[in-house]
Parts: structure tokens; sequence; C-alpha cells
């Protein structure tokens, strides 16, 4: 069904083929048996201690103001994350502001958090509560004129619907967000995470988001306060600043995040290090590139507990989730695994 729609909606501006989907999703009259798999069961795993049916996950950006989550899992994901939402509503850069480079199988975008706001996306998901696991990411406004309050605020807000809540310093798109991957920003907001979930009796866990951007020097600064501040989770990563050389699409220098193939490499050379720098203390979820159940497996076999995608389902639709669920156990099969869990890294 995708392949034959693909000419048509590659031929509409990126921007206004999301917003038709997420308008087509809002009717939710998919009927979850087309997207299943048999012996799933190999596939099922834990994050943050919630049992899961698979690994796979819808990545942060498509489903921004959490409009359509529960249309998502039917097309067979493990657990879905919406977001990223803001304090504020706020309507993001000028358009043009995402751009497909076919010939790079990859996305630029600079939309700088469009989303309805913590109070309406509050409202929304309580009357409607999710079908499966929930993430909820969150981050500041553009005219904030301090960030870490932004922080504060959504996560007392949303946290009461959220499976996990993932604190997002890595987005490209907001001047000076990248600045908490230093060591000393960042302990003044993981300090003031904790004083908040304290205050509050806040008990959802927490995942941090990196930019795969960051330096090996970096990393194991990162690690060290993530484990010290009860951080449980780290995603591997958003998308890329840098890259662009090797591409062929014209487009390729348009200003904003790369993520899509170009990134898958990256991603999981970071999860590596990470993963063998934390060994299983910190969960983590591998991010960048996943559009085949091959580029799961590198993920999960590199260290990561699960894997989200985001670009690979632009290009290749939403049968891809039921896709890379039977590559992967085509592939569990080969390498004599009997569960995922057994796969994590295995590579690293
Ligand atoms: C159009 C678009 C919007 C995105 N918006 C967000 C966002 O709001 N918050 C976030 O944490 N990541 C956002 N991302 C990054 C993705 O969640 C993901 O980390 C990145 O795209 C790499 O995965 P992929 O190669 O599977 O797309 C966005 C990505 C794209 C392509």
């Amino acid at each position: 069904m995708f392949s034959i729609l693909r000419p048509y909606i590659f031929s509409l501006d990126p921007e206004v083929a999301h917003d038709l989907a997420i308008k087509s999703l809002k009717f939710n009259i998919l009927p979850k048996s087309i997207f299943n798999v048999d012996e799933e069961e190999m596939l099922e795993t834990s994050l943050f201690n919630e049992k899961l049916p698979n690994p796979i996950g819808l990545a942060a950006g498509f489903d921004k103001s959490a409009e359509v989550y529960n249309s998502l899992f039917k097309f067979g994901y493990g657990f879905v994350e919406v977001g990223t939402v803001t304090p504020k509503r706020q309507f993001g850069n000028p358009k043009p502001r995402v751009f497909r480079l076919e010939k790079d199988q990859a996305l630029i975008n600079r939309l700088g958090f469009n989303n309805h706001g913590s109070e309406i996306i509050f409202k929304r998901i309580s009357n409607n509560l999710p079908d499966g696991f929930l993430g909820i990411n969150i981050g500041p406004n553009k005219d904030t004129l301090n960030k870490e309050e932004d922080f504060y605020s959504c996560l007392k807000k949303i946290s009461p619907h959220a499976g996990y809540v993932t604190i997002n310093i890595s987005s490209p798109n907001t001047e000076g967000l990248r600045d908490f991957h230093d060591q000393k920003e960042l302990e003044k907001l993981l300090i003031g995470i904790n004083k908040i979930k304290k205050e509050n009796s806040l008990s959802k866990p927490l995942a941090v988001k990196l930019s795969p951007d960051i330096d090996d020097n970096e990393i194991s600064k990162i690690i060290e306060l993530i484990i010290k501040y009860r951080i449980s989770g780290i995603i591997v990563s958003n998308t890329t600043e840098i890259n662009r050389q090797n591409l062929n699409d014209v487009k390729k220098n348009e200003r904003g995040g790369l993520s899509g193939q170009p990134l898958r490499d990256r991603s999981t050379k970071l999860i590596k290090k990470i993963y063998n720098q934390t060994k299983g203390k910190i969960q983590i979820i591998g991010v960048g590139g996943v559009d085949s159940g091959k580029a799961a497996f590198e993920k999960i076999s590199a260290g990561a507990n699960a894997v989200q995608l985001y670009t690979g389902m632009v290009f290749k639709g939403p049968g891809v989730v039921k896709d890379i669920k039977k590559d992967l156990i085509s592939i569990l099969k080969k390498e004599n695994l009997k569960k995922i869990d057994e796969a994590i890294g295995i590579n690293a």
C-alpha cells in the first residue's frame, strides 16, 4: 500500500505530508491485526522495569503534541515517545524547515520544537490514556529566560501520564540547548531535577537524550553524572550537525539536524562506547538510521536495550515496524539466540 502511495506522498512538501499523516491517524481506524507477526514472543523485553512486546519504539518528533500515539501503537511499536513538549505552545522556525534527502535516505529538520505546550498535551493524554508504554520527551521554550526552569515545570506537569520522561538536551535547533552536555551545566540541571522529583514525589524513570556530536572526553563525564544522579536511561542519539561532506542530495547543506542512514554508524559507535563504560548499569535506547532488522540488531548487539526510529518510517512507511520485527526474529534464529535480550551487547 505504502509503495503505491509513496510517489504521491513524496511529491508533497515533507511537513505537509507529515501533517496529513497525523490527520489520518487521528481517525484511529486501523485494525491492529494487519501488523501482527508470528513468534513475537522472541522479541519480548523490558525497559525501565516495564514489560514490552518488542524493543522497537517510535522516536520523538513524529507525534510532537501527543495526538496519535494510540494509532501508532497499532503499527506494532513496542513503545512510543511523544514530544518534545515545551511548557508553552510554540510554532517553531519559519517554513520550509524539513527536507527530504532521497538520495541519502535522510532528512534534515530545523523545526524548533513546534508543539501545543504542556498544558494542552497533559489534558489530551488525560482524556485518552495510552494503550502501551509511552515516553514523554521534554525541553525548553525558545524564548525562555531559564531553560532549567522549563525542564522542571514540564516534568512536574506531564510526569503523571508518562511511562518514562526524556530530558532532551540534544536538539540542534534550540540555541544553547546542547550546552547541557557540558559537565557543570549538566550537573546543575540534574541536581535541580532530583530536587523537583523529591519535592513532588515523582518516581517515573528518566532518560537523557544525547547528541551524536560529542567527543570521547565528554562521554565519560556525562556517564559519571548520569549514574550519580540516578538517571535510568540514555537515548543515543539525536540528529547530527556534522557528516554532510559525503552526502549526495542537493539539499545536503540545509541548516538543521541530519537523521536517517548517514547517522546510522555514528550513533551505533556511540552506543558501543557508552555500553562498554556502563556495562548494563544504565539502559540504552539506540536511535539513528534504524530501518531494517539488520540495523536494529546492529544497535542491540552494540549494547542497546531497545531502539527507536523516525526517518525509516518516512522512507519505508508504517509497515517498516512489522518488517523489522520479522527480520529480527530470523536474525535471532540464525544466531542461535532464543530471546532478543540475549543479543544485548554481544558485539560491543
Ligand atoms: C522531523 C524530525 C523531528 C524531530 N523532532 C524531535 C524532537 O522534537 N525531539 C527529539 O528529541 N528528537 C527529535 N527528532 C530526532 C529523532 O527523535 C531521532 O533522534 C533522530 O531522527 C534519529 O533517528 P532516525 O534516524 O531514525 O530518524 C526529530 C527528527 C526528525 C526527523
